[in-house]
């Protein structure tokens, strides 16, 4: 029986919260591996809607939720995050949430530095979240961290927070941003951790056992590989690595039992904050499509920028993210569009190109060669098997198949959680 690690295969918000909540149904423990509370899942759950950043979905669904190493965690926007779900019903408790105990923290430093960069880039920005999570990172990189044990250490937390300060405090004064005292941060900590604590543990240990076991583990992924920090659109990007290998370093588990990875994508493409953006569509088109999908970022509120199905780059997301399935996603916002494009190729000063190649000129140079593909009258939405969907739907789905390299193993037709099409289960590896 395989494990699942579901990773998104564009720049982020394909639909993840929905597959995530389905497939998390059937496992029974899900994990969290990179990224932090910039991350926002919706689930739809019968009359309940529930907006998670930090916490994983499998929570809603009573399953085991962990937060791994490799998660930025804010305790404060954890701790509002467990009251927020807490008054929705679901309970949250050390029982069902663990933190892995060598978890990078995010203090208030980071969303501090993060903006403060941020103002300071003017057109250059990168468009992040504001939440501090590339700060926390680099923290991390630069051995200088406080992370979850470390709180349970009165003397080690004085001791890293003078390093720490040392650090940020020039930073923000250099940028003309208010600095921190080492009273206020460690007060905030000090309060902090005996709320954070109970949930702390070696989780590696927990998920040998859980693996040894039997158990169904899914690796929730979170971003997009486009935004992963070594093979996405750099530096347009976030700090983490967000491949499926990701998942086993990020846990405390081997490679092996990351099992199948489950890559999503949306049946078109779209992009929240800066960078390129090849098929972009600054048009009605770009327009219709962001209205009826519904494109508006769950943590920034922004609009998402549209555009065709890129298929090179979901393509090289298949390959560089392990990816062995793909989930497609919103292929309802298309119904009834005469014709659809699909990218198979850029041109970038003159040449071919079947990649987007890493130097950023390049990318911002790159020219989509289109495959116009005939659209289909009907709907798909809500359609619950094959037969349902239109014929050239199907064809739409069959060619993304051919061009990404890469089997469409299930298929989304609407937010609602049972209007999906299995084609193949991904716990069966
Ligand atoms: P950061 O992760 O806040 O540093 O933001 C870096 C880039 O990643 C920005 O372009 C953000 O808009 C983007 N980003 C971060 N998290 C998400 C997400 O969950 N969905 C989509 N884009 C994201």
């Amino acid at each position: 029986m395989a494990n699942v690690a579901v990773i998104g295969a564009q720049w982020g918000d394909e639909g993840k919260g929905k597959v995530v909540d389905w497939l998390a149904s059937r496992a029974d423990i899900v994990v969290r591996f990179q990224g932090g509370h910039n991350a926002g899942h919706t689930l739809v759950v019968g009359n309940e809607t529930y907006k998670l950043s930090l916490l994983p979905s499998g929570l809603v669904r009573g399953k085991i939720g962990i937060i791994g190493n490799g998660v930025v965690v804010d305790p404060e926007a954890l701790l509002s995050e467990i009251e927020r779900v807490r008054g929705q019903g679901i309970d949250v408790t050390p029982a069902s949430l663990r933190i892995a105990e060598n978890a990078t923290l995010i203090l208030p430093m980071h969303p501090a530095l993060d903006r403060a960069r941020e103002v300071a880039r003017g057109e250059r920005r990168i468009g992040t979240t504001g939440r501090g999570i590339g700060p926390a990172y680099e923290d991390k990189a630069a051995r200088r961290a406080i992370r979850v044990a470390d709180l349970a250490e009165p003397q080690t937390l004085a001791d890293k927070l003078d390093e720490l300060l040392l650090h940020h405090n020039t930073l923000l004064q250099g940028l003309g941003a208010t600095v921190f005292s080492k009273e206020a941060v460690l007060g905030l900590l000090t309060r902090l951790a005996p709320q954070i604590l109970p949930f702390a543990e070696p989780v590696w240990e927990r998920l040998d056992e859980a693996r040894r076991a039997g158990r169904r583990i899914l690796f929730e992924g979170a971003q997009a590989v486009m935004l992963d920090v070594d093979h996405g659109t750099y530096p347009f990007v976030t700090s983490s690595n967000t491949v499926g290998a990701t998942a086993a370093a990020g846990a405390g588990i081997g490679p092996a039992a990351v099992g199948f990875v489950l890559g999503i994508a949306k049946a078109y493409s779209t992009r929240v904050g800066a960078g390129p953006f090849p098929t972009e569509l600054p048009d009605a088109t770009g327009q219709l499509l962001g209205d009826r999908g519904n494109e508006f970022g769950t943590v920034t509120g922004r609009r998402r920028r549209c555009g065709w199905f890129d298929a090179v780059l979901v393509r090289q997301a298949v390959k560089v993210g392990g990816i062995n399935g793909l989930a497609l996603t919103k292929l309802d916002v298309l119904d009834g569009l005469p014709e659809l494009k699909i990218c198979t190729g850029y041109r970038i000063r003159g040449a071919h190109y079947r990649h987007l190649p890493a130097a950023p000129g390049a990318q911002a140079a790159a020219e989509p060669e289109y495959e116009v593909v005939e659209g289909w009258t009907g709907s798909t939405r809500g359609a619950r098997s094959w037969a349902q969907l239109p014929a050239q739907a199907v064809k739409y789905v069959r060619r993304i198949e051919e061009l990404v390299e890469a089997p469409v193993t299930l298929l989304s037709t609407s937010p609602e959680r049972d209007d999906t099409i299995l084609m193949r289960d991904p716990f069966e590896g």
